[in-house]
């Protein structure tokens, strides 16, 4: 069996940190999201995964190499164009060859892993599987509807009026059947070969498509709420450990996980919390469900369910709360009177401040 994972893409709705990182390596718990696509799969017993790649792909093949670190073989895949879903099956044809694939959407996250569906797929082995959850947006996504005894008889990509609230996840299992149908289906309305189409042909055609439904799913919707919240149920079953310095002023509580060469001085920590390496802490407060990447400063700053990406410094700041930080910000209170805010503010930023 062999692994698809889709990594292509732009990114718009997690603007403005996709205007310089690709989505899927936006950081969960201080690791990016495609990561954790990896692991699953290395997880499930499957080595040999294709990654499709778009104009992004150069940070891609930077961050995962040949694949060796999360024990997989990576083979990359071009694709010139976001064509959609079906569209980079139809790619991989070649690379797939004959064999059953899992397709990976490399911006979903799936908590507790995919191993027990890949079991369960093996042993049963049907035309295809798909994996189903409740969704509070149904017209985000593609929307199965499903029949008394359970089946899934009409799937829709994107519905303006959706039959039910039952997405389909970015987890796809398939034997090669599916080949078939990717070849046989037309372009969407957004211009795109639509997985969703490709599957409903197996089921028009009597194949024998399963669904699974699971809980404790994400994808990036861009709602910021919805980073926040799966980087809180990541951090609340992290390995506390201390590889970095805490001085004796220091009070670390709960689950807190300190990277190597990060020091922590005359500040209070209280988990679930990450602090990336060689990211320094004086003198604040970093509260629960904080994930702060590497090489970033807190000075004298109170920070509580917030991430903030590598390399950024808080100063003198307090409190922010609910927040998602890229890379390379500086936040620190204005000096000069009569107070004010000053911001210099990226494309599609948004800020909300206290006033
Ligand atoms: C794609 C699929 C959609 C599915 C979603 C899950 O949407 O087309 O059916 O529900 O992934 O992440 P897209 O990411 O292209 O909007």
């Amino acid at each position: 069996m062999k692994a698809l994972v889709l990594s292509g893409g732009s990114g718009t709705r997690l603007r403005p940190i996709t205007h310089t990182s690709p989505k899927q390596l936006v950081p969960v718990a201080n690791k990016p999201v495609l990561f954790y696509v990896l692991e699953d799969i290395a997880q499930a017993g499957i080595t040999d995964v294709g990654i499709i790649v778009g104009e992004t792909a150069c940070e891609i093949q930077e961050a995962v190499g040949d694949g060796s670190k999360f024990g997989l073989q990576v083979t990359y895949l071009p694709q010139e164009k976001p064509l959609g879903l079906a569209h980079a099956v139809l790619i991989a044809r070649d690379y797939l060859g004959d064999d059953d694939f899992v397709m990976y959407l490399g911006d979903n996250f799936v908590l507790g892993g995919i191993a027990g569906l890949v079991d369960e797929f093996r042993a049963d082995r049907p035309d295809a599987q798909i994996l189903l959850t409740r969704v509070p947006d149904p017209t985000a996504f593609g929307i199965a509807e499903l029949g008394e005894d359970g089946r899934v008889v009409r799937l829709e990509e994107k519905p303006a009026l959706p039959k039910s609230d039952m997405a389909v996840i970015g987890v796809y299992l398939f034997t090669p059947v599916v080949h078939e149908t990717v070849r046989a289906i037309k372009p969407s309305w957004r211009g795109e070969l639509e997985i969703t189409h490709a599957i409903q042909r197996l089921i028009d055609s009597q194949c024998d498509v399963r669904s699974t439904v699971i809980h404790g799913y994400w994808k990036d919707t861009g709602n910021v709420m919805d980073m926040l919240e799966v980087n809180r149920s990541v951090l609340e079953d992290i390995e506390p450990c201390t590889d970095g310095r805490i001085d004796a002023e220091s009070e670390v509580i709960g689950r807190v996980r300190i990277e190597a060469g990060a020091r922590v001085s005359n500040s209070r920590i209280v988990g679930p919390a990450v602090i990336g390496a060689d990211t320094v802490i004086s003198g604040s407060y970093i509260g629960p469900y904080t994930s702060i990447s590497e090489s970033c400063h807190i000075d004298d700053s109170e920070i509580e369910f917030s991430i903030v990406l590598r390399d950024s410094c808080l100063e003198g700041v307090r409190r922010v709360r609910g927040s998602l930080i890229g890379r390379n910000v500086t936040v620190s209170p204005a000096t000069r009177k009569p107070s004010s805010n000053r911001l210099v503010l990226g494309d599609h930023s948004e800020v909300q401040i206290s006033s």
